[in-house]
């Protein structure tokens, strides 16, 4: 008697916690800023009924956990961060294709990677790469205000700049990638060590160097530039930079995972990720990237790329396994280790 009672119980429990999942599951791993991934998991479960389990991590870091869990798959969908680190996961064979129903009204530099992995990736937003200073600290510490990447090098900037590792960031790796493209590889790597002298911090998130300027815990960050208008718009002290010598941008990325679990989920994901809507609301947690959505509103306070100069970054060569794990142990042995 008491088996059934406590059986009857349990089964009316279920009853009532199922509802809850009806909609389905999704586990995300997400690599922007983790207000606009909050964001997008509330719009997200609102509208279709399903539970996101998410976590954010850096675009290094989450290629190397897909990979760490590659015979045993525990995420659906990555969303955002850098595209590079995404064309790896597609080269290795981590990620899975898919092509949405909003793929026509992407721009054209969105459909580029998922052209170019048979569909395994897709750009969902776009930025270039500059720097943002703190102004009352420049000013305090009688700093010359900084214009171009050179300028970085001077002496008088010791101590005062921070950037992330390109190891777990992809905002760092475009840094890296960037002064390699726009100085040669040599010269991009003695760039790396004459910079390296003047920095106080690897973080590992891209965003961090110019999170801890606007709380005046470091002059100048190198971050993508819409990070630091973020803080400006915040009412921080920031001020961004476009370099003079032109930058590198990003093409912000998703992919579905090789064996997920809850591929329909995935693919609902991706469908709502790539909607204009969804990506216009980016802009009221002051994510201001470029949409990859052509009918998507464009935020007043992007960066206006069109007047940026950007690099004509190849990102099949940079993205590709054996160019990225080559910069990256290059950087790690010759430039890392030098003493500052
Ligand atoms: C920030 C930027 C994103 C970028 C991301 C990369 O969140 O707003 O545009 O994709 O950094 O993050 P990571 O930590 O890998 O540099």
């Amino acid at each position: 008697m008491r088996i059934i009672r406590v059986a009857m119980v349990s089964l009316l429990l279920l009853m009532i916690a199922l509802p809850v999942y009806a909609g389905g599951r999704l586990t995300l791993y997400c690599s922007p800023q983790i207000d606009w991934c909050e964001l997008m998991v509330n719009e997200f479960e609102q509208r279709t009924g399903i539970k996101v389990r998410m976590t954010r991590k850096s675009s290094g870091e989450t290629l190397a956990q897909i990979r760490a869990e590659k015979s045993n798959p525990k995420g659906d969908v990555w969303w955002g961060g850098t595209g590079d680190p995404h064309l790896q996961a597609a080269e290795e064979g981590l990620t899975q294709a898919y092509t949405s129903s909003k793929f026509s009204e992407l721009n054209d530099w969105a459909k580029t990677p998922h052209k170019a992995t048979g569909g395994k990736t897709v750009g969902i937003y776009m930025g270039g790469l500059g720097f943002g200073f703190n102004t009352e600290l420049l000013a305090k510490k009688g700093l010359p205000e900084p214009k171009c990447w050179k300028d970085l090098l001077h002496t008088a900037y010791k101590g005062e700049i921070q950037m992330a590792n390109p190891n777990t960031s992809g905002t760092a790796y475009t840094t890296l990638a960037t002064m390699v493209q726009l100085f040669g590889e040599d010269g991009g790597f003695d760039y790396m060590k004459s910079l390296h002298r003047n920095i106080n911090q690897y973080t590992k998130s891209g965003s961090a160097p110019i999170k801890s300027a606007a709380r005046g815990e470091n002059t100048i960050g190198i971050v993508f530039m819409h990070d630091a208008v973020k803080q400006g718009v915040k009412g921080m002290p920031i001020q961004t930079v476009a370099p003079c010598e032109g930058t590198g941008y990003e093409i912000g990325s998703m992919s579905i995972i090789k064996g997920a679990r809850n591929l329909d989920s995935a693919k609902k994901w991706v469908d709502f990720a790539l909607t204009a809507d969804v990506q216009s609301m980016a802009a009221s947690v002051k994510s201001y990237q470029v949409p990859s959505n052509k009918n998507a509103s464009v935020p007043k306070e992007a960066p206006d790329v069109s007047s940026i100069k950007l690099i004509d970054y190849d990102h099949a060569k940079y993205g590709s396994k054996a160019v990225r794990t080559g910069l990256l142990a290059k950087w790690d042995r010759d430039v890392k280790v030098l003493p500052r």
